[in-house]
């Protein structure tokens, strides 16, 4: 296996590799069609404009709604490609990846079912529908290192562990950010035009709100993790982190409401300082914004009855629940 030769933020000349990897991309795909799923992500989205560059209208660029996305993620992310030329459907997957994750709890399982359904069943119709022999992805040099060393399956790695994509599902992977980590994906995405949402946003994971939930990820828990997300994000605007986070628990607790017990759902919030992922720390933030945060996760989302903050670092925590 060969071994990736890891381009550092500090070293990394934005122009030239914009060039390099639109020509290889080229030459890989010469007069064909690729395909190519945006998640609006910065990795995703700089490939995205890679390949766009690269091919054209040869791209075929697609959203997958696998119904465990966050609220309204879809259409605010076709209207930020649009207004830069570039097109992008949405396939609807959502009960593909609802039954796929029907009755699994174990997180490694999970990260395996959202994995198959991406690739074999998802994109292996995309890749028929559209002719394309190369799907290109934004792959990470992070993806890499925690998927060889055995702590988390990432979603898009394969080659590492001994897969052949053209094998495993009839299709070539080209992965043109696997030398560099986020902060080098940041600054090449700025450079390349990319509006500030994109290339500022937060890191979102490829099994998406799934990780957030432990234990099963039936379409009612993602529902009530999405809603908390949403007024966590709402909340933390304004600070400055690496990412935050709202997660469900699996076991439930003793509250109280209207003076009648509830055995409710826990929601665990995380917020993480970090430069490349590698190692995290809790942000210091202000108890006001906690209880802010709290009062209205336990207002707005049915069932939960505890908000807990979460103050372990990484390692030995990882960023994401599962
Ligand atoms: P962990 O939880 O491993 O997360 O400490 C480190 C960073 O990686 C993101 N993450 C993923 N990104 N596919 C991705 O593209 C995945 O399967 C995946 N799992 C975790 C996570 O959000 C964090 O930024």
């Amino acid at each position: 296996m060969p071994q990736v030769k890891e381009i550092t933020a500090g070293s990394l000349d934005t122009k030239e590799f914009i060039r390099e990897k639109t020509s290889e991309i080229s030459a890989m795909v010469g007069q064909g069609v690729a395909i190519n799923a945006l998640s609006g992500g910065v990795d995703s989205a700089l490939v995205t404009m890679l390949g766009y560059k690269a091919l054209g209208e040869r791209l075929k660029t697609y959203f997958v709604d696998n119904g465990i996305m966050r609220e309204g993620e879809a259409q605010q992310i076709v209207s930020v490609f649009k207004k830069l030329g570039v097109n992008v459907e949405i396939i609807d997957a959502q009960d593909e990846f609802f039954n796929a994750l029907k009755g699994i709890e174990e997180p490694e399982a999970k990260r395996e079912a959202i994995t198959q359904t991406f690739y074999k069943k998802v994109f292996g119709n995309l890749v028929k529908k559209s002719g394309a022999k190369y799907l290109l992805q934004g792959t990470i040099l992070t993806d890499i290192d925690e998927t060889v060393a055995g702590i988390k399956r990432q979603h898009n790695v394969f080659e590492q562990l001994g897969i052949d994509p053209q094998e495993a599902f009839g299709y070539k992977i080209l992965e043109p950010l696997v030398q560099l980590r986020k902060d080098g994906v940041r600054k090449v995405a700025e450079d390349l035009g990319l509006p500030a949402l994109i290339f500022k946003r937060m890191p979102f994971p490829g099994p998406a709100l799934a990780a957030r939930v432990i234990g099963e990820a039936t379409r009612e828990r993602i529902c009530l993790v999405r809603k908390a997300t949403a007024i966590l994000e709402q909340e933390l605007t304004a600070v400055k982190a690496f990412q935050y986070m709202a997660i469900l628990h699996n076991d439930r607790v003793t509250g109280m409401r209207d003076n009648k017990r509830e055995f409710g759902q826990q929601i665990e919030v995380r917020c993480w300082d970090s430069v490349d992922a590698r190692r995290a720390s809790p942000t210091r933030l202000d108890f006001a914004i906690l209880e802010k945060l709290a009062d209205r996760i336990l207002a707005e989302v049915d069932g939960v009855v505890s908000v807990t903050y979460n103050i372990a670092s990484k390692p030995p925590s990882t960023m994401e629940a599962i």
